[in-house]
C-alpha cells in the first residue's frame, strides 16, 4: 500500500518507519527541511531505541523516503496518517492549528478515494474539524464529488520501547464514520494493519468520538494512578511505612495489578502532562469537571518538587556554596525527550536557591540545553552554576547530594564506594527509588527515598549545612558558555 506519514517526530517516524517494515511503501512529510536532509542523509532527529536501524534497513530498500514537499508525497498514496504536535495552548487545550493545516494541505492534493487517519492525540470533535476543514478546501476547488473518509487511530506506543510497541500493540483502536465512506475506510484499514491480528484480531472498532476519547482517557487513567501512589508515598512517609511494599501488597490483587503503581518524584513527558491537561479543558468548555483528572494533575506539579523538599529538608532553603549531582534529565529511561520532565523542575529551584548542579544522562544532555536554558529564563547567574559531566562519576565530585531523577539501567548499581569517596556528603535523594535504603545505610550513605520511611532513616553523618566553600574545581563548561558556544 502506499502510505504518506505527516510529521517526523517520536510519532510519525515510528509509523511510517514501522509501516515500512511491513512492506508498505511509505513516504513520511515534515515541514522541518533541517530534520528531513537529517533523515535522507542517514542521521536520527531523536532517540527512540533500535528505531535507527529500522529506519537504514527501510531506507535503503527504497520502502521508507523522507520529504519536506506534501503535495509530491501525496501522489497515488491511500492512507495518509496525521502525526503531528497538539501541544498545549495557554489554557491547557490541545492545539489544533499544526493538525488542520495539515488537513487542508492533504485536501488541496486528493485525487481517489483516500483515508486521513488522525494519530495525533486530539479532543473529540477534531476528525469532524478535520472533514469539514477538508471538505470546505474540495468545495472551493469546485471538486465536490472528491471521497475521503476521517478516521481516528490513537496512537499508544511509549517512548523507550515504541518500535516494540507499534510492532506488537496490546490493541489497535480505530474509530471510523458510519457512512460508506467510513466503510471504505474500515476495509483499507483492516487490511493495513492485517499484519498484526494474525494471531489474534487486536482490532476494536467503534465510532469516532469514541476513539478519540479513548486515548484521554486511557493516559488520565495511568497519570491518576502514578499521582494516586506519590499521594499516598507522601502518606507513608509520615506514617512510617514503605511505599514498596504498599505497592507490591496492593500490585497483587489482580483487580489492580502492578503496573504504573512506582511512587517517584512525578510524570512528565509529552503526553500525560497535555493530555490530562486538554481532558480538563474540554470538559470545562461543556461545564463539567473532571475531579479525578484535575486532581492527578494537582498532585504531580507538587511531586515534581519533591526531591527539592528534601534538600530543603536537609540542608535549609539557602543552598549557596552547595553542589548537587544530578543523575538523568531525560523524563524517563530510553529516551532523549525533555518535554515536561521532572528533571527540569529539581534543576530550577535547585539553581534559584543559589546551588551549583552537575548533571549527566546518557542521552538527553544535548536535547536539555535549551529547555533548562528556558526554564532559567537565560538568567546568566543560574547558568553559570549548571554543568553537565561526561560520566556519572565525575557528576559526584565534590558533591553534597545525589538527586536521581531518572531510573536509568546506568544508574542501577553503582559502585558506592567509589561514589562515598568522591562527594563532599554521601547523601542520595532518589527519585525513584531504585536503591535498597538498608544497602544503602551499611555504605554508610543517607538515604531519602519517595516514600521510604524517610523520617525514621537513621542520619549518623551530620549534614554540613556549612560547607559552603564552593570549594573543588568544575571541569566542564557551565550551560551559559555552551549555548554561547552554539549560538
Ligand atoms: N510521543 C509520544 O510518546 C506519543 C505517544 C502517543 C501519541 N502521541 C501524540 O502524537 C502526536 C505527535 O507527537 P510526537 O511526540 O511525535 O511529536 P513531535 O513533536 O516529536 O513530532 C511532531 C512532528 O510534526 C512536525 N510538524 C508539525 N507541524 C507540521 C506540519 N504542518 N507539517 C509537517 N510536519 C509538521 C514537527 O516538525 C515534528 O517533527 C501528538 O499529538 C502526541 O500527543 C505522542
Amino acid at each position: 500500500m502506499k502510505i504518506t506519514v505527516v510529521g517526523a517526530g517520536y510519532v510519525g517516524l515510528v509509523t511510517a518507519a514501522c509501516l515500512a517494515e511491513l512492506g508498505h511503501q511509505v513516504t513520511n512529510v515534515d515541514h522541518d527541511d533541517d530534520r528531513i536532509r537529517a533523515l535522507q542523509a542517514g542521521g536520527m532527529p531523536i532517540f527512540e531505541p533500535g528505531l535507527d536501524v529500522v529506519v537504514a534497513r527501510n531506507h535503503a530498500a527504497g520502502r521508507l523516503s523522507f520529504s519536506a514537499w506534501l503535495p509530491s508525497a501525496m501522489r497515488d498514496t491511500q492512507v495518509v496518517f496525521i502525526a503531528v504536535g497538539t501541544p498545549p495552548v495557554e489554557d491547557g487545550a490541545a492545539d489544533l492549528q499544526h493538525v488542520l493545516k495539515v488537513a487542508r494541505q492533504i485536501a488541496g492534493q486528493l485525487r481517489d478515494f483516500t483515508v486521513v487517519v488522525n494519530k495525533s492525540t486530539v479532543p473529540v470533535g477534531t476528525a469532524a474539524r478535520v472533514e469539514a476543514e477538508m471538505r470546505a478546501v474540495i468545495t472551493s476547488q469546485g471538486r465536490e464529488r472528491q471521497a475521503f473518509a476521517v478516521v481516528s487511530n490513537p496512537e499508544f506506543l511509549k517512548e523507550g520501547s515504541a518500535i516494540e510497541d507499534f510492532m506488537r500493540p496490546d490493541r489497535i483502536v480505530i474509530g471510523v464514520p458510519q457512512t460508506p465512506e467510513g466503510g471504505r475506510a474500515r476495509e483499507i484499514m483492516s487490511r493495513l494493519y492485517a499484519p498484526f491480528n494474525r494471531h489474534h484480531d487486536r482490532t476494536i472498532w467503534m465510532d469516532v468520538a469514541s476513539a478519540e476519547l479513548t486515548k484521554y482517557a486511557a493516559n488520565a487513567m495511568l497519570a491518576t494512578r502514578i499521582s494516586f501512589m506519590n499521594e499516598m508515598a507522601n502518606l507513608a512517609d509520615q506514617l512510617g511505612a514503605d511505599i514498596d511494599a504498599v505497592r507490591r501488597g496492593i500490585g497483587a490483587d489482580s483487580r489492580i495489578g502492578h503496573g504504573f503503581l512506582y511512587a517517584g518524584t512525578g510524570y512528565g513527558g509529552s503526553c500525560f502532562p497535555k493530555d490530562t491537561r486538554a481532558l480538563i479543558q474540554t470538559a470545562a468548555r461543556l461545564g463539567l469537571a473532571m475531579q479525578v483528572v484535575a486532581a492527578t494533575e494537582r498532585v504531580n506539579m507538587a511531586q515534581k518538587s519533591a526531591l527539592v523538599r528534601h534538600v530543603v529538608d536537609l540542608f535549609g532553603n539557602a543552598l549557596e556554596g552547595l553542589r548537587f549531582a544530578v543523575w538523568g534529565l531525560a523524563f524517563k529511561p530510553n529516551t532523549d525527550d525533555m518535554r515536561d520532565a521532572p528533571s527540569r523542575v529539581a534543576i530550577a529551584e535547585l539553581l534559584k536557591r543559589g546551588a551549583q548542579v552537575v548533571a549527566y544522562d546518557p542521552v538527553a544532555m544535548r536535547a536539555a540545553h535549551a529547555p533548562l536554558a528556558g526554564d532559567l529564563d537565560q538568567a546568566t547567574d543560574s547558568l553559570n552554576r549548571l554543568h553537565f559531566a561526561d560520566d556519572p562519576y565525575d557528576a559526584l565530585n565534590d558533591a553534597d547530594a545525589l538527586l536521581v531523577v531518572t531510573e536509568w539501567k546506568c544508574f542501577q548499581n553503582p559502585d558506592f564506594d567509589a561514589l562515598v569517596r568522591r562527594m563532599r556528603q554521601p547523601i542520595i535523594i532518589d527519585g525513584r527509588n531504585i536503591y535498597d535504603p538498608a544497602q544503602l545505610y551499611d555504605n554508610g550513605i543517607v538515604y531519602r527515598g519517595i516514600g521510604r520511611r524517610n523520617r525514621l532513616t537513621r542520619t549518623d553523618r551530620p549534614i554540613a549545612h556549612t560547607a559552603r566553600s564552593a570549594a573543588g574545581t568544575v571541569p566542564h563548561a557551565p550551560l551559559s558558555a555552551g549555548i554561547a558556544a552554539s549560538a
